[in-house]
């Protein structure tokens, strides 16, 4: 499996840019199917997420392209409304297709995406929302088959699930009547989707806050559109640029996507200055300081995303830090790889205690999630001597070259082919 070389003790320093959001892009790709005219959604990084969810459109008979950095999706001869199931077991993101393919043609096969590294990602939200705008929904041997005609209905999240949320948008645009979604997720990704359903012509209200109304409308016309920029590449580069003893401008970061991170960055010591609209400027030359606790949340909380790179900076914090994983049940996986790293972290559940340490010490670790994989690099950057970071592919999958990027910034990183290493 590929890995990358990382030779520590670099302080990063310079500008760089961040470029669409893969959590963006994903539901936008889904929405396309509500359209039978093309969608060009433009900026879009070099991902193997976004590669795979183009490919599930295409197995559902649609036109999905890279041109350049832009994605042209025509889904005008979209046809199929069953869902590989190859594909929707490697794509956790397919859910998002179900409410589109279900509004689209009446109908939806589906296989479980099924769990991953971070936990079991169950998708009852997703099943109740459908249901809650007239679906019929079976679940048989590991499949979910929908039909029925949606209808404008109330649904109520249990909880504020991002997917849930955009599944349940995408399901109520264009069907007859008024929805409401109580208890919807508030992340940007959300108010971005609903941005663009407005563009084409949707009816959408109220996205970003807890409660999203939605007028039904006939149809949606596409167009270009330019998702939001990654706040979570963005916050990864600004906590490789801290761990570093650096300094960082990430030019296209939004700062009001990243209050929790900043707001924790200044705790642990960094200089931090915002623009109004974009742009994030980060300094610390000396070791962070512990934080005395990090909770992840749905948003504007703290990321769960950003739970792992916050921890590999926190490796070398003057004390001791409590970070809690109140997201995901299972997303600490990376603690044991950066002990081999020299880190001294107690994990229980899902809390960890993090006692900094004055140095690391490179070593061979291996990515066991996409944050995880981020958070390595991030203490391998930190650590003296050389470090192998194994199963990059998993990296790829959210971060576009994160070793040149990293690269450019002044970092000693390179990317080896398979089995070298
Ligand atoms: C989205 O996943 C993101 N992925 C995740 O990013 C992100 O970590 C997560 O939101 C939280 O912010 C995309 O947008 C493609 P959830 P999603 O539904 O929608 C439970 C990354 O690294 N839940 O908000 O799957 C679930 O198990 C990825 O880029 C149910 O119980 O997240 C979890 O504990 C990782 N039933 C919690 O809710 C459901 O039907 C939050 O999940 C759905 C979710």
């Amino acid at each position: 499996m590929e890995a990358f070389s990382v030779v520590g003790g670099e302080r990063l320093s310079g500008e760089a840019r961040v470029g669409a959001a893969k959590n963006a892009v994903l539901p936008l790709l889904a929405a396309c199917l509500l359209m039978k005219e093309p969608v060009m959604l433009c900026g879009c990084p070099r991902l193997s997420d976004i590669a795979d969810m183009c490919a599930l459109l295409q197995s559902l008979g649609c036109r999905a392209q890279r041109e350049g950095e832009d994605l042209i999706v025509d889904a005008g001869g979209a046809c199929g409304c069953v869902m590989p199931e190859a594909l929707s077991k490697r794509m956790r993101s397919s859910i998002f297709m179900l409410g589109p393919v279900l509004s689209r043609f009446g109908q939806a096969v589906f296989t479980y995406p099924g769990g991953c590294e971070i936990g079991l990602r169950p998708v009852d939200l997703h099943l109740s929302a459908l249901r809650a705008l007239g679906a019929r929904v079976e679940e048989e041997r590991g499949h979910i088959l929908c039909r029925g005609t949606l209808r404008g209905g109330a649904v109520h999240l249990d909880y504020p699930s991002v997917g849930a949320t955009e599944n349940a948008m995408l399901a109520a645009v264009c069907a007859r009547g008024e929805s409401v979604i109580c208890n919807a997720a508030r992340e940007p990704e959300i108010a971005d989707l609903a941005r663009f359903l407005n563009a084409c012509g949707g009816r959408v209200r109220g996205a970003g806050t807890g409660t999203i109304r939605i007028e039904g409308v006939a149809r949606l016309t596409g167009r270009a559109y330019t998702p939001l920029p990654d706040r979570i590449c963005a916050g990864t580069l600004l906590l490789a640029a801290a761990g570093s003893g650096g300094e960082i401008y990430v030019r296209d970061a939004r700062p009001q996507d990243l209050t929790a991170l900043l707001h924790k960055l200044r705790e642990a010591g960094a200089e931090v200055k915002c623009g109004r609209e974009a742009g994030v400027h980060l300094r610390l030359r000396t070791r962070p300081r512990a934080v005395r606790r990090i909770e992840t949340a749905p948003f504007p909380g703290f990321a769960t995303d950003l739970q792992a790179p916050m921890m590999a900076l926190l490796t070398r914090g003057q004390g001791t830090s409590l970070i809690v994983e109140n997201v995901f049940e299972s997303r600490m996986s990376h603690a044991a790889e950066l002990g081999r790293m020299g880190a001294d972290i107690q994990v229980s559940g899902r809390a960890a205690v993090v006692r900094g340490v004055p140095r690391l010490s490179g070593a061979r670790v291996t990515a066991r999630d996409l944050r995880a994989g981020a958070a390595l690099c991030i203490a391998a950057l930190m650590a003296e001597g050389e470090s192998l970071v194994e199963n990059v592919a998993l990296i790829d999958r959210g971060y576009e070259r994160l070793e040149e990027k990293l690269a450019a910034l002044g970092a000693r990183i390179r990317r080896l082919p398979g089995g070298e290493g």
